[in-house]
């Protein structure tokens, strides 16, 4: 019987593990579905995402501040926001074999779609994590994971603002993780229970939320593009039915290996959350606007995007086999330079007369500014294949002319064109390459 080629996702998964940045969670007892860590690598260009989000989001702009708020809240704050009442998936078991499904995923809603019983009426499920604060378990004591970030930011309206003395419009970003218990998990980290989100709630004058939604929703698509994926793997995909809290909702798809699939979430979501917060908290959310002379509760954009996701995109777009002119075949992560883990490898071409030395002294001379690979094992068109496969755009190889006149060889990855470079041109060139 001939074996099923493996899928691009498939051979991701192996590769993350192989090379160290995704894997499966509590392996070694056997795995816990849908968790997953990230190993040295997966860190690493986790963190160069987030760096690159918060660069765009704080730093070049000053009109939004950054928080990181808790993940267990008061349990008022999942009332006041439709959590508890709303956050549910509709579920109906079967009465034979006891499998569970969601109800609105079944074609046929009587019959049991794995042994034909009879199934039950369906019932709410609530998607939220929850656990007990404190020595005691009992109902009074519950407490639940955030199933998103966003709240943590609402609450704290006020408290940022006062404290950073802004006016409106301005925003809050924050990243962090949120637990939900989905029903169907899967696709590796595309759907999983406890993931980060990197959310900007923007807050706006009534009336004003359009203007700043459509802003939101340019800035947001620039954003992804300026890492250099084309324009083609992304689109907007908008919301005809839109949530209670919503008066205009859209998504950013990408084109992963299983189709054009949500990314990132916006959203104008009116003073629905804020009012909410105000009426359960009985504190006022308001804001007063010196051009109006008026107080008013501010309306809200949103941005959401999934950090796991972006990975996964970012990962997945990067993933090519190629064959080349010689007959032999590579696997290359064409990484954006800038989210690459590694920026540079450092590689003696042998491991004596002075090499490795040579090698170490530039590697320490480029540590401080870049995060940089020394390899000095194995042949060095297998050390080339190894950072190819990891994505990093550069290998710095050290030979018998570096010893001679302070020159190197600078391969690319892309085009595995090497140039003859001197030692002090390297920290330069990398820079300007790695530059969005
Ligand atoms: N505050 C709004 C909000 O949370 P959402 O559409 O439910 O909106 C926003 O989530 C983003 O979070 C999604 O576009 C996706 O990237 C990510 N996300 C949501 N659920 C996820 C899950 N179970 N696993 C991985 N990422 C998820």
């Amino acid at each position: 019987m001939s074996k099923k080629a493996p899928s691009v996702m498939d051979k991701l998964v192996s590769l993350c593990k192989r090379r160290g940045f995704i894997f499966q969670s509590s392996e070694i007892y056997g795995g816990i579905n849908s968790c997953y860590d990230y190993g040295p690598l997966g860190i690493e260009l986790k963190k160069n995402i987030k760096e690159l989000w918060w660069r765009s989001m704080i730093y070049e702009r000053d009109d939004i501040e950054g928080i990181d708020a808790g993940i267990l809240r008061h349990p008022k704050v999942w009332e006041a926001s439709g959590h508890i009442e709303g956050f549910t998936d509709p579920l109906v078991d079967c009465k034979k074999c006891k499998n569970r499904f969601k109800e609105d995923q079944l074609k046929d809603k009587e019959k049991c779609p794995v042994c034909g019983g009879e199934l039950t009426d369906s019932r709410k499920f609530n998607l939220m994590f929850k656990t007990f604060m404190g020595p005691v378990e009992n109902e009074s004591n519950m407490v639940y994971m955030r199933p998103e970030t966003a709240q943590g930011i609402y609450v704290n309206f006020h408290n940022v603002r006062e404290a950073a003395r802004q006016k409106l419009p301005f925003g809050i970003a924050q990243i962090g993780k949120a637990f939900r218990n989905e029903i169907t998990p899967g696709n590796f980290t595309f759907r999983t229970r406890e993931f980060e989100q990197m959310e900007m709630q923007f807050f706006v004058r009534p009336g004003e939320e359009m203007k700043w939604y459509e802003y939101w929703k340019e800035q947001r698509i620039n954003w992804h593009k300026s890492t250099g994926i084309p324009a083609e793997k992304f689109r907007f995909h908008d919301h005809d039915k839109l949530a209670h809290y919503a008066n205009a909702a859209t998504d950013i798809e990408f084109d992963f290996p299983i189709g054009f699939k949500e990314l990132e979430g916006i959203h104008s979501r009116t003073d629905f959350d804020l009012n909410a917060h105000q009426e359960f908290s009985g504190k006022k959310l308001q804001y007063f606007d010196p051009e109006l002379n008026e107080n008013y509760v501010p309306y809200v954009v949103e941005t959401s995007l999934g950090l796991d996701r972006t990975f996964l995109a970012v990962l997945s777009h990067a993933y090519t086999e190629e064959k080349l002119e010689d007959g032999s075949e590579r696997v290359v992560m064409k990484l954006p330079p800038v989210l690459a883990p590694y920026k540079a490898a450092i590689l003696p071409l042998v491991k004596k007369d002075g090499m490795p030395e040579k090698a170490r002294e530039i590697m320490d001379s480029l540590k401080m500014d870049f995060m940089c690979r020394y390899d000095e094992k194995d042949a060095i068109g297998r050390r080339y294949r190894r950072q190819d496969a990891i994505g990093t755009p550069y290998c710095i190889t050290v030979d018998h002319q570096t010893l001679e006149d302070n020159t190197v060889t600078i391969r690319e990855r892309d085009s595995m064109k090497q140039d003859r470079i001197s030692i002090e041109e390297i920290a330069r060139i990398i820079h300007e390459r790695i530059k969005v």
